[in-house]
């Protein structure tokens, strides 16, 4: 099975949606590595009480290459093959997102290229949106710009406030997630599928490919 490391800053209930997944007996990933970057994400604490390896470093103090570069030695160390961003509320250095072209995802909750950034449902209601939905990318340098996988729609209801909204929201996203990620680790045995996603949206990948 594919090796993924998750990342995450906080509550984790997309890292859950993504191990519990994994623990199907038919799942092509498993997950090898939670990390976050605070030592209190609630995800943290999860992930270790499900006997999954965990990793916590403060980005506080340090240059964003350097925290990078020290997330990045974990992830080898546990032979990830995959990253997935799951409530990662950091934005990524170049080297770190380049090491990874190809084999980083992220969940964001709105329907992708709308409402890139943070407040996404507040947004959509403000907009007048009677849908709203949810995205897995992967991820390059331009904050959630990167070629989309997949995506949900989510009926906007009247009276939805924005936590109404993310809360149906997220349903879709812990659906969502998981096949995601499946489809990439299992697609990617398939080298067309890399060299398709390639062509069609200029991806660099890493010199070791
Ligand atoms: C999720 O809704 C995720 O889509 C969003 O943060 C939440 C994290 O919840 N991510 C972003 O907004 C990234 N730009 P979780 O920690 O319970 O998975």
């Amino acid at each position: 099975r594919a090796r993924v490391g998750v990342l995450i800053s906080g509550r984790g209930s997309n890292m859950a949606a993504l191990l519990y997944a994994s623990r199907a007996a038919d799942c092509p990933y498993e997950i090898a590595i939670v990390i976050a970057n605070d030592p209190d994400a609630p995800g943290l604490a999860l992930a270790a009480a499900e006997g999954v390896p965990t990793f916590a470093q403060s980005h506080k103090g340090l240059k964003r290459a350097e925290f990078d570069a020290i997330v990045d030695v974990r992830l080898r160390a546990a032979e990830v093959s995959h990253v997935a961003l799951a409530g990662y509320m950091r934005l990524l250095s170049e080297g770190f997102v380049n090491g990874w072209a190809g084999r980083m995802i992220n969940i964001h909750p709105s329907l992708l290229p709308r409402y890139k950034g943070l407040d996404t449902h507040q947004r959509a209601l403000d907009a007048g949106d009677t849908v709203a939905g949810c995205s897995v990318h992967l991820v390059t340098a331009e904050l959630d710009d990167g070629p989309v996988l997949g995506q949900t729609r989510v009926a906007i209801v009247p009276g939805d406030t924005a936590a109404t909204l993310a809360a149906r929201t997220l349903i879709a996203e812990h659906q969502l997630y998981p096949r995601v990620l499946a489809e990439l680790v299992t697609r990617e045995r398939n080298p067309d599928y890399l060299l398709g996603l390639v062509r069609k949206h200029a991806l660099a990948l890493p010199a070791s490919e």
